[in-house]
């Protein structure tokens, strides 16, 4: 897909054919993910893939409140963290005044390149910040070390979404 095109087409999906997704797909995905930049080359984003039907049904039930339960059946979910201290830090000291923040910001371009990724390979996703993190690392086993922030749905869709219309450009945009 073009890269425009894919930019324009890559919106939050709220309903899911009842269509599993690969194993393989979904291996695509999480390793073009891995593309994305991060300080210096460190990595520090993990993704826990959750694709099994039985585990699935059980693991967004305790994962996701009941308006995000709804809204991702069907679809398999991939929940993503960062390795806190590690990014921007040096012997244990951040190295500037945004600490772990430099760890979510590596995540949410890792996060970027796996929506954007799954559009391209035909899937459609919905990034969410509204979930229980306690569940969801007692389910996954997730260690502490590592900082929980987003499930990721990725499915087939199986709605149009409303248009989401975007701010003017001199509203966000400073030239200089
Ligand atoms: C960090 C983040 C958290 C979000 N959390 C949720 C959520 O919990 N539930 C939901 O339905 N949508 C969630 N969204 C989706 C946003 O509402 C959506 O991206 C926004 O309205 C723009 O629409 P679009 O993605 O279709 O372009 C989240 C998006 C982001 C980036």
């Amino acid at each position: 897909m073009e890269f425009e095109q894919l930019l324009k087409e890559r919106r939050s999906i709220r309903a899911y054919k009842k269509e599993a997704v690969s194993h393989e797909l979904l291996e695509k995905i999480v390793t073009e993910a891995q593309q994305a930049p991060s300080w210096a080359n460190m990595q520090a984003s993990r993704t826990y893939v959750v694709e099994d039907p039985e585990f699935l049904e059980e693991f967004r039930l305790k994962a996701l409140p009941e308006g995000n339960v709804k809204k991702t059946l069907n679809a398999a979910l991939l929940v993503t963290t960062f390795v806190k201290d590690t990014v921007a830090f040096h012997d244990g000291k951040p190295y500037t005044e945004l600490g772990n923040k430099w760890g979510a910001y590596d995540l949410g371009l890792h996060d970027a390149y796996l929506v954007l990724a799954a559009k391209n390979a035909g899937l459609d996703t919905l990034i969410m910040g509204i979930r229980y993190p306690d569940a969801i690392r007692e389910c996954l086993n997730i260690p502490e070390e590592e900082v929980i922030v987003s499930v990721i749905a990725a499915g087939y869709r199986d709605e149009e979404p409303v248009d989401r219309p975007r701010k003017d450009p001199d509203e966000v945009i400073k030239y200089f």
